[in-house]
């Protein structure tokens, strides 16, 4: 086992091999996961209060308007498995709905993070039993072996979280889960839903500016974690729609033509050039329904708002 410190050098360890490989490919880009560090997890939280940014309250309200329909959907006594234990009001939704759940099985990388969402949810339904599972879900994981016999499965997998894989890992995951899920088991999955331009780049570039600040928050995690020089008010946030990958892409671009240090290697910019920093995918229903069919799954129910931005969708594992 590895001890917290331990885990701390390791992934200081892959943190600096991600910059390094980032910044030396042209484009130059680095892994959305480093945004999350505790500041940058707490700017997202921010995030999903502001105005521009519709996803999270339109998901949640999603969750409320149909949280018997879903529960319906999830049958009695259903082994909930979550992928990610970040959702906190939207678990609590689904859990709080449920007939009889047998079992809440929350996945996640971070152990401390787990263990406190675990603790949460076990203090709010003292009579669910709660089995966190650390692991990447974002690689091949294999469930605990003691699950209980015959219960069905169901896959919980909010937040639009399927929008930052690319096309490939979103089908990676969608096939793992079909194997964990098994015969006769079912999923409920967040998308956000392709709309209008305008709405989903203000969505990533708010007028209140906590984006801009979560971005280049990773700027200021390089300088302070890696001996990074980057003069972060030289770099401005943008958000773009990629209209081929069909997804919002968030980038740092440098205002100079400078170099910049990290870990003692430099890295040039142009003037305007960026950093992709994140992307993340909007699908339409039928397109996600294309994408599941070939992994496994068949979209069953959809449940939406009434502008259509958001969806979440109940799939049902085909044999
Ligand atoms: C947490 C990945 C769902 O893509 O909408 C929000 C992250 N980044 N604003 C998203 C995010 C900038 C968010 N996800």
């Amino acid at each position: 086992m590895l001890d917290r410190a331990d885990a701390k050098a390791v992934q200081r360890e892959a943190f600096r091999a991600d910059v390094l490989a980032g910044l030396s490919q042209t484009p130059k880009r680095l892994p959305a996961r480093w945004l999350y560090d505790d500041r940058g997890s707490e700017l997202f939280e921010e995030i999903t209060r502001v105005d521009d940014y519709y996803p999270t309250r339109t998901e949640t309200g999603i969750l409320e308007g149909n949280a018997a329909a879903m529960a319906g959907f999830c049958g009695t006594g259903a082994v909930i498995i979550e992928y990610g234990a970040g959702a906190g009001v939207k678990t609590e939704i689904l859990l709080g709905a449920l007939e009889d759940p047998a079992l809440y099985v929350p996945v996640d990388i971070a152990g401390d993070f787990l263990k406190a969402s675990a603790e949460r949810i076990e203090s709010r339904f003292p009579d669910l039993t709660v089995q966190p599972v650390v692991a990447d879900f974002t690689d091949d994981f294999d469930l605990p072996e003691d699950l209980p016999r015959g219960a069905r499965r169901v896959g919980f997998f909010p937040g639009s979280t399927i929008g930052n894989l690319d096309a490939d890992e979103a089908a990676d995951f969608l096939k793992r889960m079909r194997g964990h899920v098994q015969a006769g088991g079912r999923a409920i999955l967040g998308t956000d839903l392709k709309k209008d331009v305008a709405t989903l780049v203000r969505a990533y570039d708010d007028s209140e500016g906590v984006t801009a600040e979560f971005d280049r928050n990773i700027l200021k995690r390089i300088n302070r974690e890696l001996g990074g020089t980057f003069p972060v008010d030289r770099f401005v946030h943008e958000a773009r729609w990629n209209e081929t990958a069909s997804a919002v892409e968030m980038h740092l671009k440098s205002l100079d033509a400078q170099t910049v240090e990290v870990a003692g290697r430099p890295f040039r910019f142009a003037p305007g050039e960026t950093i992709h920093t994140e992307s993340s995918r909007k699908y339409s229903v039928e397109g996600f329904s294309r994408l599941a069919s070939a992994c496994g799954w068949a979209v069953e129910a959809v449940w939406t708002d009434r502008g259509r931005k958001f969806a979440v969708l109940g799939l049902v594992a085909q044999a």
